[in-house]
Formats: structure tokens, sequence, C-alpha cells
């Protein structure tokens, strides 16, 4: 079934979406501020009013450097973090407001899969457990048929179920992400959040991951936020990309749209970082200087301080994400000089 054909509730939908992490002054700073330091708290703006509409079935990419708020954002999504201001909708509802069942189908519907399968899967529990052990706990499935699920669960992610008595340290890098794979599958979901999923591996295996990613979404009609630093690896798998600077949608465009017309200058700025693959050329161009604390953003656009087109409006006033060509959201002033 083609996205069109689909259901067109947003089966996710964030609206004005914020999380502040507040840092207290630590007790070396307490004891700084006895001597007249003058330290405060501090706070850290990851999220700084995201609004993004998820359509059942899509593959939305989120990309920026370092920091800009992408494991933040996902945490939100998958409800690990409450936003501070702002709402999250499952299948229309908002999050906030669920209890019970509604609760709970929401919790067991959006999963989430983590960058580095070793640290988030227990060393001490066997594959088998790894992966039957929250489906039993939920009820989805009996005692006794957790062997057949687990093994079923883990052909489709590409696993000899003969090794479900193994631990996670037996197993490869790959095989490691297919078992984190196989437990979130488990709880059956519609959604899953993949943080930097396929960053730790080597590049051969990345590209069978994200080959796993795309079967097994079109098998399970699946939803997928798929977090990366990296544009070229979302743009395999993402109907869509949003580009993250500082905790804010800059730019939100159909894959291809971000490849061929690209309106914001960060998304210009982070095609250009992409190294080409024309021998004897490199026009592999980081983009210059760093990315600003978000404990102390920029003025304005935060993007102007990096910006080659800066104008002193730049400096004073931040610019909306608005829709610039169908489709095409972008949160640049020079596109009301056109
Ligand atoms: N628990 C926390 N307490 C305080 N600040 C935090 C916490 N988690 C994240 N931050 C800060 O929030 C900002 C966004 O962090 P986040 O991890 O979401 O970025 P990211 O885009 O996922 O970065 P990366 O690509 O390095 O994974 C950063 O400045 C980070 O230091
Ligand atoms: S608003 Fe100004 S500083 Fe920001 S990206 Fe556009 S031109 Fe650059
Ligand atoms: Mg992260």
């Amino acid at each position: 079934m083609s996205v069109a054909q689909r259901d067109t509730t947003p089966i996710l939908a964030l609206r004005e979406v914020e999380l502040r992490f507040v840092q207290p002054v630590d007790l070396a700073g307490r004891i700084a501020n006895l001597l007249g330091a003058g330290l405060k708290t501090q706070v850290v703006h990851a999220v700084a009013g995201v609004d993004l509409e998820v359509k059942p079935g899509e593959v939305i990419g989120i990309v920026g450097e370092s920091g800009c708020g992408k494991s933040t954002l996902g945490r939100i999504v998958s409800g690990i973090l409450p936003p501070t201001a702002g709402q999250v909708h499952y299948r229309g509802k908002p999050v906030h407001d669920m209890t019970g069942q509604e609760r709970r189908a929401y919790e067991l519907g959006v999963q989430m899969i983590f960058q580095d399968p070793y640290a988030s899967l227990n060393p001490r529990m066997r594959v088998r457990e790894i992966i039957g052990e929250a489906p039993a706990a939920h009820g989805l499935i009996r005692s006794r048929d957790k062997e057949a699920y687990v093994a079923g669960l883990m052909r489709q992610v590409g696993l000899d179920p003969s090794f479900s008595q193994r631990y996670p340290h037996q197993f490869s890098g790959g095989q490691r992400q297919r078992i984190g794979i196989a437990r979130a599958l488990a709880l059956k979901p519609s959604v899953i959040v993949c943080d930097e999923a396929v960053a730790a591996l080597d590049v051969s295996i990345q590209a069978q991951v994200l080959n796993l990613f795309e079967k097994l979404r079109d098998d399970l009609d699946l939803t997928y936020l798929f977090i990366s630093h990296n544009l070229s690896v979302v743009s395999h798998i993402s109907d869509r990309v949003a580009i993250m600077y500082l905790g804010r949608v800059v730019e939100l465009a159909p894959t291809d749209t971000v490849f061929t017309r690209a309106n914001h200058p960060y998304t210009e700025a982070l095609l250009k970082e992409l190294p080409t693959l024309t021998p004897g050329r490199r026009t592999y161009q980081p983009i210059k200087g760093e990315l600003p604390s978000p404990l102390d953003p920029p003025t304005g656009c935060a993007f102007h301080p990096r910006c080659p087109h800066a104008m002193p409006r730049c400096k004073a006033e931040r610019p909306l994400l608005r829709e610039i060509a169908p489709g095409q959201y972008s949160a640049c002033h020079l596109n009301d000089l056109a």
C-alpha cells in the first residue's frame, strides 16, 4: 500500500515540543559560590519548539550535528522523557492525557533502537531472554510460546535461532544490532525510533542493517523516525528529512528535494560536507565555525554566526519554519527576499 492510500491521520504529531534540561550548580560550584564565584543553574534548551507530523508508514530522517537535540527528540517521541512544553500526539490523541490501556498501547507501540547495541543489551542475559522477556511480561505471548516466538523474530532479523542460548558478547556488532531490532519488534510496535542505529557499524554492515530496516518496514508496515548525524545514511531510507539546528527543525522536505533543491543555508552546508565519490576530486567542505553552545544560543537565527548569507535581520529576528514550496518547509529570512 502506498503512503498516499493509507489513513491520513498522522500516527505521530509533535506540537511545539520543547525540552529544557536544568543543570543545577554542582558541589564544586556551590563551594566556589561561597568564595563569590556567582555560578548559576544552567538551562539547556535541547529541543526548542518542534512541530512535526508523521504519516503511518512514513520514514522521517532527523539530521543535524552532534548536540542539536536529535536523541532528546527521539526520547520524547518514545515517551522516555516527558516534554517540558508542547505535546506529542499518538494516533490523534495527546500522549500526556493517556492512561491505562491507551497509555500502554502507546508505550508498546513506539519503540526505540539505540546506537550502541552492546551497551543497550544486558550482558548477563541470554538472547532468548533479551528478546522474549518483555513480550511475556506484557502478556503479548504465553510463556510456553516464548521459544517459538523468539525463534521467529531471530529469523526475521537474519539471525540463526539455534544461537538463542548465547550471550550478547558472543555476537558481532552487526548481529548485536539485529538482536536489538528483534527485541524492539517483539513488542509489536507501529513506530520505531532508530537513534544512530547503524553509526557504530562498519560501512558494509551498515548497508546490510539498513536493508533489513527497509525490509521490515515493508513486511510489518512500520513507521520510522531515523536519527543520524549523517545525511547520506538517512537518504537511503527516508521519505522526508527534517534538518535540526540547536533544538529546532530548520528545513523539512522530501528526501530528493533536500538533495536537489535544498533551501536552508544550513542544509546546503551539510550537503557540501558529504564527501563525493568522484575519483581524484575531493569536494568535502566542513561547515565553518563550531556549533554554538545550547546554553547560550545566538540571537535571531541561531545559524547566523556561521551563515555565509547572514544579514542584519538574521541577528535580530528568528525566522519561522514555513512552507516555501509544496511540501518543503524552511526557516530562513532569505525566502522573504524572493
Ligand atoms: N540528561 C541531560 N542533561 C543535561 N543536558 C543534556 C542531557 N541530555 C542531553 N543534554 C544536552 O542537550 C543537548 C542535545 O543533546 P542530544 O543528545 O539530544 O543531541 P544529539 O543531537 O543527539 O547529539 P549526538 O549527535 O551527539 O548524539 C546537548 O547540548 C546535550 O549536552
Ligand atoms: S535566516 Fe539569515 S542567518 Fe539564518 S540561515 Fe537564513 S540567511 Fe542565514
Ligand atoms: Mg544523539
